[in-house]
C-alpha cells in the first residue's frame, strides 16, 4: 500500500491554482443522467481524483459513455439501460446515493444498497427517503437492496429536519422532471448546492433559491445538453492555506472564490494567521499561531466540518488552548489519536476536543482514517521535526489530486512510496 514520507520543518512558499470542487462534481456527474440529449454533457475544471473515477464507473455501469482528459469530462447518456447500482460500487463511495433522485426522475425506478458508512459516522439517508416518498416514490427493502419506484414523481412541499447537503441535492435532482412545483424548506445552503442548481438550469431546469434555505423547483418535460465549469474546491483551498500557516510560510491561492471561505479565513485570522484577500485570491503572509477559544463546525456559511481535522492540526502547534466542537457529524475525531502520536496534546469529551498547543510535533508513523483526517496528518507532518510516515493514503487521493506534487512545488519534502 502506498504511503507518504514527509521530512518536516520546511516553510511552504509560492502560489497555486485550485481545481474544481469534489463535492460539486459528484452530484453534477450524477445529474448528467437527467440529460435527454445525445450530445450529452461536458464538465470543465474536473479534478483527477479517485471519487471521480468511481462515479464514472457507476455511470458507465448504467449505460453512460464517459471520457476524461485534461480535467474535462464528456458524459453521453445514450442508452440508460440499467437502474441498478452494484453493491460493490455502492460500498466504494456513499455519494452513489446521489443517483436515486436522477434515476427515479428519468426511469421511474432505482435499486441501490445502503451506501457505505465511513469512519466519520453512520451517515444515515432517512432524509433522502422521506423527501422522495413525499414526492410519490415507493421505497422498500428486499434482500439488503433498496428498491424505489414511481410512475412519475410529483411536486410537493418538503421540510428537511436537518439542512442535509446530500438530501437537498438528491431531492433537487428528483424534482426537476417531476409534475408540478416542489418547495424544499430548511435546505442546505452550501456553494455546491448553488453549483448544482446552475448546472441543472443550464440544461433547461427551472430552479430558484439555491444558497438560501428555500428551494423552488418547477418540473419540466425534459433536460438537454450543456457545457459547464464547476466551482473551485473551497475545502482543498482551505487545506492549502492551513498547510502554509502551519509551516510559517507564504502562499498565494489563485482562481478561487474567497467568499466561500469567509468562516475559514475569519477563524484562521483569529488564530493569528495574516491573510490578504482580493476578489479571486487569498494569500497567507505569515503570523504567530495562537489558540482560539471556541470553534464549532456548522452547516454553511458556518465553519465547514471538512476543515475541522486540518485546523485541529494547525491549533495543535498554536500558542495556548483551543476547543473544537464537531456539531455536524457524531464521530469525526478519529484523527485525534493519530495527531497525539505526533506529540499533539488533545483530549476529547463527546463532540468537543480540547487542544493544548505544544511547542513541537515530532515525526512518527501514522494512519489515515478518512479523507480529511489524512489532510490533517499531512499538515502535522509538514510541521513536525523529523520524519512522518502516513499510511492508507488512498483516502487522501479520493479528494486531493496528487497532493504531494503541489506540496513539493511549494518546497515541502514529501514523497509517495
Ligand atoms: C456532504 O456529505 C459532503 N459530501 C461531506 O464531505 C460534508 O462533510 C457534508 O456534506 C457536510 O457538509 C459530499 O458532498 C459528497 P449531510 P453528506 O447529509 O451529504 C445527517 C468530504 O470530506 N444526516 O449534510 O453526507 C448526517 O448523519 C465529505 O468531502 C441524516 O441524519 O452530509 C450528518 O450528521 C465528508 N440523515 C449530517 O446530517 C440524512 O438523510 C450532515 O450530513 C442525511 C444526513
Amino acid at each position: 500500500m502506498e504511503k507518504f514520507v514527509i521530512e518536516g520543518g520546511n516553510r511552504l512558499e509560492g502560489s497555486l491554482s485550485i481545481k474544481g470542487a469534489k463535492n460539486s462534481m459528484l452530484p453534477i456527474m450524477a445529474a448528467s443522467v437527467l440529460s435527454g440529449s445525445s450530445e450529452g454533457v461536458e464538465l470543465h475544471n474536473i479534478p483527477d481524483i479517485l471519487d471521480m473515477h468511481v462515479m464514472a464507473r457507476i455511470l458507465q455501469s448504467l449505460g453512460t459513455r464517459v471520457k476524461f482528459n485534461d480535467n474535462t469530462l464528456q458524459l453521453n447518456v445514450d442508452d440508460l439501460h440499467s437502474y441498478t447500482i452494484s453493491d460493490e460500487l455502492m460500498r466504494e463511495m456513499r455519494s452513489s446515493i446521489f443517483l436515486m433522485g436522477p434515476l427515479l426522475a428519468r426511469l421511474g425506478k432505482v435499486r441501490v444498497t445502503y451506501p457505505g458508512g465511513c469512519s466519520i459516522g453512520l451517515r444515515p439517508v432517512d432524509l433522502h427517503f422521506k423527501g422522495l416518498e413525499a414526492m410519490g416514490a415507493r421505497i422498500r427493502e428486499e434482500k439488503g437492496y433498496i428498491m424505489a419506484s414511481a410512475s412519475r414523481l410529483r411536486g410537493t412541499e418538503i421540510h428537511l429536519d436537518y439542512p442535509s447537503v446530500g438530501a437537498t441535492e438528491n431531492l433537487m435532482m428528483a424534482a426537476v422532471l417531476a409534475r408540478g412545483k416542489t418547495v424544499i424548506n430548511n435546505a442546505a445552503k452550501e456553494p455546491e448546492i448553488v453549483d448544482l442548481q446552475n448546472f441543472l438550469n443550464a440544461m433547461g431546469a427551472d430552479i430558484r433559491g439555491a444558497g438560501t434555505e428555500t428551494l423552488r423547483i418547477v418540473g419540466v418535460e425534459g433536460l438537454g445538453r450543456c457545457s459547464y465549469r464547476i466551482i473551485p474546491d473551497r475545502i482543498v483551498a482551505g487545506t492549502y492555506l492551513m498547510a502554509a500557516a502551519i509551516t510559517g510560510g507564504r502562499l498565494l491561492l489563485k482562481e478561487i472564490i474567497p467568499v466561500h471561505l469567509d468562516a475559514v479565513v475569519a477563524k484562521m485570522r483569529e488564530a493569528g494567521v495574516e491573510i490578504k484577500a482580493t476578489e479571486d485570491s487569498l494569500e497567507v503572509i505569515g503570523g504567530e499561531l495562537k489558540g482560539v477559544e471556541t470553534l464549532r463546525t456548522l452547516p454553511y456559511p458556518g465553519f465547514p466540518t471538512d476543515l475541522q481535522p486540518p485546523i485541529m492540526a494547525l491549533l495543535a502547534v498554536a500558542e495556548g488552548n483551543s476547543t473544537i466542537t464537531e456539531s455536524v457529524f457524531e464521530n469525526r475525531f478519529k484523527h485525534v489519536n493519530e495527531l497525539k502520536r505526533l506529540n499533539a496534546n488533545i483530549s476529547v469529551e463527546g463532540r468537543t476536543a480540547l487542544i493544548k498547543g505544544v511547542k513541537k510535533l515530532y515525526g512518527a508513523e501514522v494512519e489515515t482514517t478518512d479523507l480529511r483526517a489524512g489532510a490533517a496528518l499531512i499538515l502535522a507532518g509538514l510541521a513536525a521535526e523529523g520524519t512522518t510516515v502516513i499510511s492508507q493514503i488512498k483516502h487522501v487521493d479520493r479528494g486531493y489530486e496528487r497532493i504531494e506534487l503541489d506540496l513539493q512545488q511549494l518546497g515541502a519534502k514529501i514523497k509517495r512510496i
